[in-house]
């Protein structure tokens, strides 16, 4: 299989759950301690082997762009007043040798439009897609996408990465039917999007990382609208079944739904508790915080 340079990130969405914030702050660049959402998911298509990256954004994601772009006047007064280590971070948001490639939805027409606006730009390579609002850890061990790309490169076709939720979940996502599934890997044999609990064919869902063969972009081209009245990448993925293997792939490491208040609550905690000089204090601050407010945990 060729090379999976080129990783696809749709971040034209509106972010209204996290109104007000994101009145003028893009959700993307909502921090997890020091970091914006896109850059966890960067960082994990450049661990992945990508050196291409397109973000898919929307006129009111300005600030996505110009966090990507290089900072002149903050580098040279960081450099002068010797603070390397911050200097270091700056330039590390994106690597030498990456680079970042901007491409507009001008219509807010769902998921599987907003990944066939990445087409001029990735043509005829497979090619990754990243939802950042699901954040993956796992440590210092590879990257959710790096795991995807081998599995593509064992055995061919695309991967889609899936988790179990609970039966009362199911129509928050994509889900997959995967008779063979053997814990870890497995062939889809149909998806669908967001069925109700009832419809699902399973409770393996889809999160939002892809491997996928350019193949789809003209399946999209010919997908209508379907869940929510939009285009949706699980549709052209279930046409894609009819010709071509699509491999469901529960990954190592752990998935924060940063797309919901409580996931990003969640992998603020995890990712303070994992920090080298922020561990202990954060772990003080709850403790406290638990005692002073009297919280108990309820079911
Ligand atoms: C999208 C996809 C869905 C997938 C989910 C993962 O939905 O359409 O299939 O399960 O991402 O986060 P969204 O969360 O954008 O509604």
């Amino acid at each position: 299989m060729k090379r999976i340079k080129t990783a696809v990130f749709p971040v034209a969405g509106l972010g209204t759950r996290f109104l007000p914030a994101t009145k003028t702050v893009p959700k993307e660049m909502l921090p997890v301690v020091d970091r914006p959402l896109i850059q966890y998911a960067v960082d994990e298509a450049i661990d992945a082997g990508c050196d291409t990256l397109v973000f898919v954004t929307n006129r009111y994601k300005h600030s996505v762009a110009d966090y990507f772009d290089k900072a002149y006047e903050l580098e040279e007064k960081l450099e002068r007043a010797g603070k390397h280590a911050q200097l270091e971070v700056v330039k590390n948001v994106l690597p030498n040798g990456v680079r970042a490639v901007f491409v507009t939805q001008t219509e807010a027409l769902g998921l599987g439009h907003a990944v066939l606006c990445a087409k001029p730009v990735v043509g005829d390579r497979p090619f990754a897609v990243m939802l950042p609002d699901d954040l993956i850890w796992n440590g210092k061990k590879a990257g959710a996408l790096r795991q995807m790309i081998e599995l593509a490169g064992e055995r061919g076709g695309s991967v889609v990465a899936v988790e179990d939720v609970p039966q009362e979940k199911t129509a928050s996502y994509g889900i997959v039917e995967a008779p063979e599934f053997d814990g870890r890997a497995g062939r889809v044999r149909s998806i669908v999007e967001k069925p109700s609990p009832a419809e699902a064919p399973s409770t393996l869902a889809v999160v939002g990382r892809y491997v996928l063969q350019p193949r789809i972009f003209e399946l999209l081209e010919q997908t209508g609208a379907g869940s929510g009245g939009e285009i949706q990448l699980t549709d052209a993925i279930a046409t894609l079944l009819g010709e071509d293997q699509v491999h469901a792939y529960r990954f190592h490491g752990t998935r924060f739904d940063c797309g919901s208040h409580l996931g990003l609550i969640e992998a603020t905690i995890r990712f303070a508790l994992d920090h080298e000089q922020l561990s202990a204090g954060a772990a003080r601050a709850m403790r406290l915080a638990l005692d002073e407010l009297g919280v108990v945990e309820h079911g």
